[in-house]
């Protein structure tokens, strides 16, 4: 399949163990979180709790605490730990050249009918 990547920031322009978010035609903005090693990761900005802005929780490892009620979400699959449960999606991310690029017909398409 052919994938189609479009440049959304550098990484330096995400603050170090927190996030940025991105806007979207359609659906809930997507949060990139960068963190302390300088990977970079995508998830819809809603927590599977509740809706909480995961982009305005704090990083720590390769999970992120949501703001509202603490749950931790790994941000490589979005999905709670336990004793919690519940996932958010993930987008596709890649790193080239210090800019993010994520997948445009993911952007379009995925989970574009949670609620903003
Ligand atoms: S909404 Fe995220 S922990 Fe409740």
């Amino acid at each position: 399949m052919n994938q189609e990547w479009t440049v959304i920031c550098r990484v330096e322009d995400i603050p170090k163990l927190g996030a940025r978010r991105v806007a979207r035609e359609q659906g809930a903005e997507v949060a990139i979180f960068r963190t302390s090693d300088d990977r970079v990761f995508a998830l819809l900005d809603r927590c599977p709790h509740k809706g909480g802005p995961l982009s305005q929780g704090i990083v720590s490892g390769h999970g992120v605490a949501c703001p509202l009620h603490n749950w931790t979400i790994a941000l490589d699959d979005g999905c709670a730990r336990a004793p919690d449960a519940g996932c958010t999606p993930r987008f596709a991310v890649r790193v080239e050249g210090g800019q993010v690029l994520l997948d445009a017909q993911e952007l379009r398409t995925q989970a574009v009918d949670a609620v903003a």
